[in-house]
């Protein structure tokens, strides 16, 4: 007679049982897979019909300085998509690409599924006609007055021989910008906002479908900043145009942002709604949305000068 109790030699395995097993830890598997994505690289499988610009895994490399690591990315027609991340992490040098700017040292560029980056000067010369650059800083030309300045890109680009017509056109672009009556002034006689308020009006001279702002609102008051957002705003709703804004203004990010990606280290760590970036787990984006500075930030200041009261003269704390 069988012992109940004897541990059967060759115990089979219940295939239901296996089934659900190895389901469970597809499942756990997938689910860290899916976190490791959330805080490491929120980078999404592009393809170049996916949106009016397409980056497909674009490296940027300026000599042995990794600037962007694989990034892919689609900006979505007639939406305003914001880019955030700290001071040097390559902003300024992803929307280049978009305008092909700056080659990638690898990757691809499409604009509405025609790919760019491998473009000559001139065939460039057309095809960016499509966008307006608002250049961190404004970058107006000094030597030039407003209305020279506004008129610079529709000279590079066309022949203008109507003078009445090109007077209209400043007046129309200046009116978008509240900078109406400023035609003759100079530069060096314009506030700040001012400034930038002409350069989103020479951005938008040649009625771009797509504009890139790199940091429009910084070294603005609040007030100011503000009216610069409203423009934005303006320019999306009444014309629809694609708008991509670089900038640290976390106000100004949530307010004109439909999309907010944060670039750290040359890749995408968020990328979603204003929601869903002031949710986001990674401690990086954290920190950055809410200004903390961290450990690393301050272990570079430690190293950097261990006495500040070295720096300064004693004439520096006279009264
Ligand atoms: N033409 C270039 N040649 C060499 N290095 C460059 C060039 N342009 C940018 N870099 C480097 O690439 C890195 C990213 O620069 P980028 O201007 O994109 O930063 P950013 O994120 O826009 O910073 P900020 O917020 O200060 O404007 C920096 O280390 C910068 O020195
Ligand atoms: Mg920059």
């Amino acid at each position: 007679m069988a012992d109940k109790n004897a541990i059967p030699k060759n115990r089979e395995w219940n295939p239901d049982f296996v089934g659900i097993g190895v389901f469970i830890i597809i499942c756990l598997m997938s689910k860290a897979n899916q976190n490791q994505q959330d805080v490491s690289d929120e980078t999404q499988q592009v393809c170049k019909d996916d949106g009016i610009i397409v980056m497909k895994n674009i490296t940027k490399r300026f000599d042995h300085l990794l600037v962007l690591d694989n990034v892919s990315l689609a900006i979505e027609a007639g939406k305003t998509t914001v880019v955030i991340g700290p001071s040097g992490c390559g902003k300024t040098v992803l929307i280049k690409h978009m305008i092909a700017l700056l080659r990638p040292s690898s990757g691809e560029i499409y604009f509405k599924g025609d790919r760019i980056d491998n473009l000559s000067e001139n065939q460039l010369s057309k095809i960016r006609t499509s966008y307006g650059f608002l250049f961190q800083g404004g970058a107006l030309f000094d030597s030039l007055n407003v209305k020279e300045n506004i008129l610079f890109p529709v000279k590079q680009h066309y022949k203008v021989t109507n003078h009445s017509g090109s007077d209209d056109l400043v007046k129309m672009k200046l009116a978008m910008v509240g900078m109406d009556g400023f035609q003759n002034y100079y530069p060096d006689k314009l506030s700040g906002g001012q400034k930038k308020r002409v350069a989103l009006a020479r951005a938008i001279a040649l009625n771009p479908e797509v504009i890139l702002y790199d940091e429009p609102t910084t070294g603005l008051d609040p007030i100011r900043a503000d009216i610069i957002n409203e423009l934005i705003l303006k320019l999306k709703s009444g014309l629809g145009h694609t708008s991509v804004v670089v900038t640290h203004d976390m106000k100004s990010a949530y307010k004109v942002g439909d999309r907010i990606i944060m670039l750290h280290h040359g890749k995408i760590i968020a990328d979603g709604t204003a929601e869903h970036i002031k949710n986001h787990p990674h401690p990086k984006v954290q920190q950055f949305i809410n200004g903390e500075v961290s450990e690393d930030d301050l272990a570079v200041l430690r190293m950097s000068g261990s006495d500040l009261r070295s720096q300064f003269l004693p004439r520096d704390f006279e009264e």
